[in-house]
């Protein structure tokens, strides 16, 4: 099936109706087909390109070091797998922040090369011309505040935001202004509880949190974090699933035992 005729079933509009009835959005990250065919199947309402893919995929300390090239890259091959969710891509450090015409260019250029529903910028005010026009376009932009990773040498540490009342009250502001531009939805990261739900009441848009509280209108979480693949990360928000970690490692023992022991192939295993 053509990018051009495939029609997904989760829309912006769709997460809107879901706000509105009351239905929690859920969300989590992917960065390749095989990964996104399975939470597709799983009936996942948004999948996320996040640059987190610099730390996962990449092994970078942070979320600054990856491209725009990548980034296309890994969305093309999580649209592939996508036959129901809402395809959002983040649009990485460097592309769109104080410079709008840039901005929608790089939106433009993930839209064209990769196929997503939409695009995902951190931050406020402070990128709201970005925001503007990349919604002119007609592309759907997803608002990202709290905890911005890629602000990182900022703020100086991956603590709670927003936990004073200045912050929280700019959170807000920024919040109310995401939403008058036309941002569809926002992310909400490591901020208290109470300030997010508050934030999901103020606002139509639905609100999703990565450590913000049950009072917001849906979660999102690194799918390799809540999986147990990745281990050295373990903040109070995050719900392990499974330990796929020591599976997987289990399995690789496995195997090396098994051919180094002429065990595999056997007789069934060969022609
Ligand atoms: O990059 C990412 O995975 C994200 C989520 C943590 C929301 O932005």
């Amino acid at each position: 099936m053509s990018i051009e005729s495939k029609s997904r079933v989760i829309t912006t509009h769709v997460l809107g109706e879901m706000k509105l009835r009351g239905e929690k959005i859920a969300m989590l990250t992917a960065y390749d087909f095989s990964m996104a065919r399975i939470l597709d199947a799983a009936g996942i309402d948004v999948i996320l390109v996040g640059d987190s893919a610099s730390n996962v995929m990449a092994g970078y300390e942070s979320t600054l070091p990856i491209t725009l090239d990548h980034m296309i890259y890994h969305a093309s091959s999580v649209v592939r797998a996508i036959k129901r969710a809402l395809v959002v891509v983040d649009m990485p450090f460097g592309t769109y922040q104080g410079n709008s015409k840039l901005a929608l260019n790089s939106a433009i250029r993930i839209m064209k090369e990769s196929g997503a529903d939409a695009v995902k910028l951190e931050g406020g005010r402070e990128i709201v011309e970005s925001v503007r026009r990349i919604l002119s376009a007609g592309i759907p932009v997803m608002g990202h505040l709290g905890l911005t990773p890629q602000s990182i040498h900022k703020f100086g540490t991956y603590v709670v935001r927003a936990k004073d009342e200045d912050e929280a009250d700019k959170l807000i502001e920024d919040a109310q202004i995401l939403q008058e531009t036309g941002c569809f939805a926002i992310v909400l990261e490591k901020i208290p509880a109470k300030l997010g739900t508050k934030v999901s009441r103020d606002l139509k848009i639905p609100i999703i949190g990565i450590g913000a509280g049950n009072g917001v209108d849906g979660q999102v979480l690194v799918t390799h974090d809540m999986l147990g693949i990745t281990q050295e990360f373990s903040p109070r928000f995050l719900r392990r699933y499974h330990n796929l970690y020591d599976e997987m490692h289990g399995a690789f023992k496995a195997y090396i035992n098994d051919v180094k022991s002429l065990d595999f192939p056997n007789e069934k295993e060969q022609y």
